[in-house]
């Protein structure tokens, strides 16, 4: 239990979900923008090797078995990441390794402004004070490396040692993607300061402003601060995989890695046998794993692209997306209309307009800014069939079902900004 139980509550993005879907199952339409799940089926091919799998029961080794850290280590070795197999842990989820990381590093947490829900809760829930950093105007993932600086000797002098700086490589809430000269700038800072990098790159193979087959380069600052930059990501998000629960980190430095397998070991014991073997098939990425992720990212970034058209023509003001399945707009003209806080801009639109997306003071923003996350991906369908069409279309925003959510939204904004 944590020492003041109200310190983490329900998490925010699991809350909205449960009320959208309750708000369905009595029969209201709602536009569900609200949640980061993948939205995709799985792919077939991953359905067989989990059922040749259901017979292993044994509890296995903590860090995982020979042949996913195998693989792992394979898959950020091809992204440029040199990894040896013993560098790698592999959890239930990255949430699990996240917290796990956060439980062993020493110091408070410095985390950009907004950024994912659980950093800050699972923050508090190791004891750690939180120091929010404004992201730039170019990208979120990162604090602005102009602010950083500063704030971290400002921290330090109102008495908070920090510690760990978490970044996110391609974002969300803002699903963009800071570039390589960013991140650069950042670790500079981190470097000064002695911070342990955690780079969160879950999203790494969904960038999709690139075409083509391969995903674009993230620039991971593991590239500026090997020794100190813990890498994590997950089969959540690529492969659409939320509920199997594979993560996996890159720990290069062996106390820490030891730290961690330590708490994995009191905690969660070890990813699950069955799990592993889907790991260790996925992350050596065989041509239908690469074709699926392809598509998959073709198809976020359409649905992305179509959802921020609609909301900068009706008048707000947005990052382009460019990676997963997020945009991040901001309606500050609204203002006028007598809203006040993100939260109440939310409540209206789920209301009013049955549109339901997560207010920015959620991931640690400005409660009275008028921002607030839009999760494209559950457009895609509302069974498998839908979905797989999706995935497979040329032109999925012409599909009847996402061309009709696409209207409610355009339709629900330009009554907001006619003041109804
Ligand atoms: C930025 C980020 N990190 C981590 C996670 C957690 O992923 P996992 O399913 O691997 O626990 C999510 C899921 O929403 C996420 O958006």
């Amino acid at each position: 239990m944590p020492r003041d139980s109200a310190v983490v509550q329900h998490s925010a993005t699991l809350a909205l979900d449960e009320r959208v879907r309750a708000r369905r199952a009595a029969g209201e339409d709602v536009v569900h923008l609200g949640f980061g799940e993948a939205g995709l089926p799985v792919l077939a091919q991953v359905t067989e090797v989990l059922a040749g799998a259901a017979g292993r029961n044994e509890y296995g080794a903590v860090a995982g078995s020979p042949q996913a850290r195998h693989a792992a280590a394979g898959y950020l070795t091809r992204r440029g990441l040199p990894t040896e197999p013993a560098d790698v842990v592999l959890a239930p989820g990255s949430k699990a390794l996240l917290y796990a990381l956060l439980a062993v590093l020493p110091g408070d947490l410095v985390l950009p402004r907004p950024s994912w829900v659980s950093y800050a809760a699972q923050a508090a829930l190791t004891g750690k004070r939180v120091l929010g950093v404004p992201i730039p105007q170019q990208a979120g993932g990162v604090p602005d490396p102009a602010l950083l600086d500063d704030a971290l000797t400002r921290a330090r002098r109102d008495g908070a040692e920090p510690g760990v700086l978490i970044l996110t490589l391609p974002d969300n809430p803002t699903g963009t993607l800071a570039d390589a000269d960013l991140v650069a700038q950042v670790c500079a800072v981190a470097d000064a300061h002695r911070l342990t990098v955690v780079s969160d790159e879950i999203y790494r193979d969904l960038v999709h402003s690139a075409s083509g087959p391969r995903p674009a380069t993230v620039h991971s600052p593991a590239h500026h601060l090997p020794e100190r930059t813990i890498v994590t990501a997950g089969l959540s998000k690529s492969m659409a995989l939320g509920g199997y629960r594979i993560g996996f980190a890159r720990i290069p430095r062996p106390d820490i890695r030891a730290a961690v397998i330590g708490v994995a070991s009191e905690v969660w014991s070890s990813l699950p046998a069955p799990m592993q073997e889907v790991a260790a098939y996925v992350l050596d990425e065989p041509p239908e794993v690469r074709d699926h992720i392809a598509a998959s990212r073709r198809l976020h970034g359409a649905v992305a692209c179509a959802m921020h058209e609609t909301f900068t023509a009706a008048g707000a003001h947005c990052r382009p997306p460019r990676a997963g399945f997020y945009l991040y707009p901001d309606l500050e003209p609204l203002r006028a209309h007598g809203f006040a806080t993100g939260a109440e801009l939310a409540g209206h639109l789920l209301d009013r307009h049955g549109i339901g997306v997560l207010a920015g003071a959620a991931f640690g923003d400005d409660p009275s800014a008028l921002r607030f996350r839009v999760a494209t991906s559950l457009l895609y369908g509302e069974d498998t069939e839908q979905r797989s069409c999706a995935l497979t279309s040329a032109d999925p925003v012409a599909l009847p079902w996402i061309r009709a959510s696409l209207a409610r939204v355009r339709d629900a904004l330009t009554a907001v900004f006619q003041g109804e």
